[in-house]
């Protein structure tokens, strides 16, 4: 085959069927479930103001180097950007609206970063996800946490492990300077066991540090002091009611004092979903947090929020490994097969379909043997057959594909046929 003039952007991606209609399937069961539990869909803009993600956090990656930011052709131009996740746009949505609180949305959809692309990392990824915002009830994270622990359940997957910490609120300044001025010691004491890459993180963000995969970091970060031996007496409170709630309905978790998230906006709460089936720097198929400042932060009135957003490409992957969630079957329930050139088969498919029968037929007015076997590749359950014969006795030919049996049935009758014997 000749090389094709154009392809793809680099890390992005054509989802063709059937793994397109195995990734619709999975947004469709996770927006099941979120509406089960009370939330509602929000469908916001695909790209939003700079200033709306440059709250991420000005040392974070994300905002730094992952931006896919342009001007659009506006006098004076306005800075834009493509979403890199949701929580931003969701809390300048909420600024903008003020809708009643506790106000609760469900989401999916792509997002963009301008990542190093690789197994389980693109530059556009689908997410879906969950925000609360206007509560600071510890069962609001506890009911968050629950849904994309059983949401995993749901598809089946058995090795995804649930990592919990708390960062602290944001009015306790106090203890989270104090933390990151023993973490800062910690790691300064022990600059010589750090990766070079780790040492510059140190100069932007020292909490950054314990993010690091490098196998080099990895026993100064195992002994750094841990922030929930730093949290004040209502964060503390806060942590261990959501850990007993997690505890009443039976989810296991790992606390992980050194998770800390690819973002800046979070407080309290924070925890990640690892598949154990992943390799180990893609491994994390979902994470969240509370976000207690960041509709203050854009503008709007102080707010808690807690949320998380689930990486659909990387969830997709762990059903691979684990050999589970196989793609829906995708087949129409009858292929009809019109050999008197091909207007039979334009009323008999528009008859079955006005009736919620999937069908489809072939083009090019070609022979009873190639339609039969387009037909047979079809996957469809019934042929309908309709030669010069059927036409003049106002009948189609019907034949199960299953055990080759066929017979005559009179057209005005073909829907409610097909239709009982799809139910039956
Ligand atoms: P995040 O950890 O940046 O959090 O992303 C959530 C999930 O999106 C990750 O665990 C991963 O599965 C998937 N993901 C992230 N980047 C990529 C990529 N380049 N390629 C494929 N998958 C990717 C957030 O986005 C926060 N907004 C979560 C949140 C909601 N916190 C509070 N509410």
């Amino acid at each position: 085959m000749a090389e094709p003039t154009f392809r793809a952007p680099k890390g992005t991606r054509d989802i063709l069927a059937p793994d397109s209609t195995r990734l619709r399937a999975l947004v469709d069961e996770f927006a099941l479930q979120a509406s089960q539990s009370g939330f509602g869909e929000i469908i916001s803009p695909i790209f939003e103001d700079l200033g709306v993600f440059k709250r991420l956090g000005e040392s974070t990656d994300v905002v730094t180097k992952e931006m896919f930011d342009f001007f659009d052709k506006g006098d004076p131009p306005q800075q834009l950007a493509l979403r890199p996740e949701l929580t931003a746009s969701i809390c300048r949505a909420y600024a903008e609206h003020r809708p009643t609180p506790p106000w609760k949305v469900w989401y999916e959809g792509p997002q963009f970063r301008y990542e190093q692309p690789q197994a389980g990392r693109y530059r556009q990824f689908t997410q879906v996800g969950v925000e609360v915002l206007g509560t600071d009830d510890p069962q609001a994270d506890i009911d968050v946490i629950v849904l994309g622990a059983r949401f995993f359940e749901s598809l089946g997957l058995r090795q995804v492990e649930l990592a919990l910490n708390s960062l602290g609120s944001p009015g306790d300044l106090g203890s989270r300077q104090a933390y990151e001025q023993a973490l800062i010691e910690h790691l300064e004491q022990n600059r010589s066991n750090l990766s070079s890459q780790a040492l510059v993180t140190l100069e932007r963000n020292p909490l950054r540090v314990l993010d690091s995969k490098r196998e080099q970091d990895s026993s100064v970060i195992a002994q750094a002091p841990a922030m929930v031996d730093f949290l004040d007496d209502e964060s503390a409170a806060h942590f261990a009611a959501v850990r007993a709630g997690l505890d009443a309905v039976g989810i296991t978790y790992e606390i992980s004092p050194r998770l800390v998230r690819g973002l800046d906006y979070y407080t309290r709460t924070t925890f990640e979903f690892a598949s154990a089936s992943l390799p180990g720097a893609q491994n994390a198929v979902g994470g969240g947090g509370r976000y207690d400042g960041l509709v203050e932060d854009l503008g709007g009135p102080a707010t808690p929020g807690i949320g998380f957003a689930l990486g659909v490409d990387r969830i997709l992957l762990a059903c691979d490994s684990e050999g589970v969630f196989a793609s829906p079957r995708s087949a129409v329930d009858a292929f009809v097969v019109d050999v008197t050139g091909g207007t039979e088969a334009l009323k008999v498919c528009d008859l079955l379909r006005r009736a919620g029968i999937a069908a489809d037929r072939s083009y090019g007015g070609r022979s009873m043997k190639a339609q039969m076997k387009v037909a047979d590749r079809s996957g469809a359950s019934f042929a309908v057959i309709i030669g010069e014969d059927e036409v003049a006795a106002g009948e189609v030919t019907l034949r199960d594909m299953g055990d080759g049996s066929q017979r005559r049935v009179a057209q005005s009758l073909l829907a409610r046929e097909l239709t009982e014997k799809r139910t039956r």
